[in-house]
C-alpha cells in the first residue's frame, strides 16, 4: 500500500530519470477473457492518451470493452483534478457506481488519473469509499495488470500511488481511439508551478522522453497509415531541458517534421519557453500545422505575477506579433482564468482588452477553482461567485464573437481537411479538421475518410465550418 504524500509531490530533485521497457507479464494474457471493462475518461489529452494505454493493457488481459457500467466486471475512472467540477463529476460517478456494486459484490472499481495522486482524495476514499477496489497513480499505469490480477483473487481496497515520479516507461501497448490521428507523449510532468495549478503535484517533475523513442514512435505511426501526430506535454516548449543535452523542442519538432508524416501538432506551449528557433521550424515546415495553443490566463500583469506565469501582457503580445509575422495563416487559441484571487474589475477589463487586441480563434475560459496544496489555495479571494460568473459570460461574449468572425472569413476559401469519419450530428456528412484546427462538416464521398482533401468552405457557425470536397 502506497498512499500519496503532498510534501513529496512538491519536491524536485536533480536525480536523473531512468527509462525502462514495459514487458507484459505473459502469465496474465487472456486471464479475463470472459470479462468486460468500462473505462470513463475525464480531463485533458494526456488523460485520453493514458486511457489508450489502459485499454490496451486490459484487452491484453482478455477484457472486452462495455459501453455501459452495468454489465461490466471492472469499472475504471481515469480522473482529472484540474478544477473542482472535474473532481465533483468523478465523485458523482462513484455515487452511481456504489449502487451497481451493491448488486454485484465482485465488481472491481478503480480510480486512476490525477485525482488518484491527491492526498485529500485518497484520504476520502479510504474513509468513505472503502468499497472501491483500487487506486493507481499516474506514475505506475504499467502496474495495472498485476493489480487487477490480485483483485480478481481478493477484491480489497489496494492503493498504489507514488508521489515521487519513477521511471519513464517505454513500450506500453496502446489501443488508439483514432485511426488517422495519434497522440505522442514527448514529456511527462511539469516544473512550472503556476500558483493555481495542481498538475506539477499530480504528474510529477518534468521528464522528457528520449528523442529516439519519440521519433521511432512517429515513424511507426506513419508506417501504420497515421496522417497526423500531436506531440503532447504539459509544457512542450521546455522539452529536453531536463535531459542535459543540447537538443531542444525546436530540434525535436524539426526531426519529427523530417519523418515526412503529413501533419504535426503540439500542445501545450507556455509563452515563456517559446523560442525564435521554434517559430522558424513552424514557419519553414509545411507539415508543422499553423495552429498554436498559447494559454495567456490573464491580461493583467499583477494577476500574471500572482499566477507565477513569468511573462507580462506586453511580452505575450510581442510573442504573438512575432508568431503572426512569421506564420501568416496562424490560428491562435488560448486558456483564460477569470476570478483569480484579488482580480479586480480593472484587472478583468485588462483581460478583455487583451482578448480584443489578440483576436483569438478560440479560447477556453474558466472560473478559478481552488486546488488543495497549491499556493493560490490560501490566497485571499473576495470576489463573489456571482461576479465571477458575470465576468466569465462577458469574456465569452467577446471570445465567441471573435471565433464567429474568424470562421466567417473562411467562407469561399479552399482548405485542406483530414477527413476522419462521419459527422456526429449528421451521419450523411463527413467531418475533419483544417490545418488551422477548425472543425469542418463536409459533403463528399466516404472513400475520402483517412485522406487529406481540398474542401471549399460554403458556410460557417461559431464552432464549426461547412464545406464540400472539390
Ligand atoms: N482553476 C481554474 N482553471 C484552471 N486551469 C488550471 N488550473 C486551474 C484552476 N485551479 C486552467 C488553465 C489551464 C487549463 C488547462 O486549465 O487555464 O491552462
Ligand atoms: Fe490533465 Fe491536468 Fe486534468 Fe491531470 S489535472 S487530467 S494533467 S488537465
Amino acid at each position: 500500500m502506497h498512499t500519496p504524500d503532498l510534501n513529496l509531490a512538491r519536491k524536485r530533485t536533480n536525480n536523473s530519470v531512468e527509462t525502462i521497457n514495459f514487458c507484459f507479464n505473459s502469465d496474465l494474457r487472456g486471464i479475463a477473457k470472459d470479462k468486460k471493462y468500462c473505462l470513463k475518461t475525464y480531463g485533458c489529452q494526456m488523460n485520453e492518451h493514458d486511457s489508450e494505454n489502459i485499454k490496451a493493457l486490459l484487452e491484453e488481459m482478455g477484457f472486452k470493452e462495455s459501453s455501459t457500467m452495468t454489465g461490466a466486471d471492472l469499472i475504471i475512472l481515469n480522473t482529472c483534478s484540474i478544477r473542482e467540477n472535474a473532481h465533483n463529476k468523478a465523485f458523482g460517478m462513484l455515487g452511481r457506481i456504489k449502487k451497481i456494486k451493491e448488486s454485484n459484490k465482485d465488481l472491481i472499481v478503480g480510480i486512476m488519473g490525477c485525482m488518484a495522486q491527491e492526498e485529500v482524495v485518497v484520504n476520502e476514499i479510504m474513509n468513505k469509499y472503502k468499497w472501491v477496489s483500487f487506486v493507481l497513480g499516474t506514475h505506475n499505469i504499467n502496474e495495472l495488470p498485476n493489480t487487477i490480477f490480485n483483485l480478481l483473487k481478493n477484491n480489497k481496497l489496494t492503493i498504489e500511488v507514488y508521489s515521487k515520479e519513477g521511471e519513464i516507461v517505454e513500450g506500453l501497448p496502446s489501443v488508439r481511439n483514432n485511426k488517422y490521428k495519434a497522440f505522442v507523449n514527448i514529456m511527462y510532468g511539469c516544473d512550472k508551478f503556476c500558483t493555481y495549478c495542481i498538475v506539477p503535484y499530480t504528474r510529477g517533475k518534468q521528464r522528457s522522453r528520449k528523442k529516439e523513442d519519440i521519433i521511432n514512435e512517429v515513424i511507426d505511426l506513419k508506417n501504420k497509415g497515421y496522417k497526423e501526430v500531436t506531440l503532447l506535454g504539459q509544457n512542450v516548449n521546455a522539452y529536453g531541458k531536463d535531459l542535459n543535452i543540447n537538443y531542444t523542442m525546436s530540434d525535436l519538432l524539426q526531426d519529427v517534421a523530417n519523418t515526412g508524416i503529413d501533419r504535426v501538432r503540439f500542445m501545450t506551449s507556455h509563452p515563456w519557453d517559446f523560442t525564435d528557433e521554434m517559430i522558424d521550424v513552424i514557419a519553414n515546415n509545411p507539415n508543422v500545422m499553423p495552429h498554436i495553443h498559447l494559454p495567456v490566463q490573464s491580461g493583467s500583469d499583477k494577476v500574471l505575477k500572482m499566477m507565477g506565469r513569468r511573462y507580462t501582457k506586453d511580452e505575450y503580445i510581442a510573442l504573438v506579433k512575432k508568431l503572426r509575422e512569421k506564420i501568416p495563416n496562424l490560428s491562435l487559441t488560448t486558456d483564460i482564468i477569470v476570478g483569480f484571487p484579488t482580480e479586480t474589475l480593472e484587472d478583468f477589463n485588462m483581460t478583455l482588452d487583451l482578448v480584443k487586441e489578440i483576436n483569438y480563434d478560440l479560447a477556453y475560459t474558466f472560473i478559478f477553482s481552488k486546488r488543495v496544496g497549491t499556493p493560490a489555495y490560501n490566497m485571499k479571494d473576495e470576489t463573489s461567485l456571482e461576479e465571477k460568473n458575470r465576468r466569465l459570460q462577458e469574456l465569452n461574449y467577446y471570445i465567441n464573437s471573435a471565433a464567429n468572425l474568424k470562421n466567417k472569413d473562411y467562407v469561399g476559401k479552399k482548405v485542406k481537411v483530414l477527413i476522419e469519419g462521419f459527422s456526429e450530428k449528421d451521419k450523411s456528412k463527413l467531418m475533419g479538421y483544417t490545418e488551422t484546427n477548425k472543425l469542418v462538416n463536409v459533403t463528399g464521398d466516404k472513400d475520402n475518410i483517412g485522406k487529406i482533401v481540398d474542401v471549399k468552405i460554403t458556410d460557417y457557425k461559431t464552432w464549426s465550418l461547412d464545406g464540400k470536397i472539390v
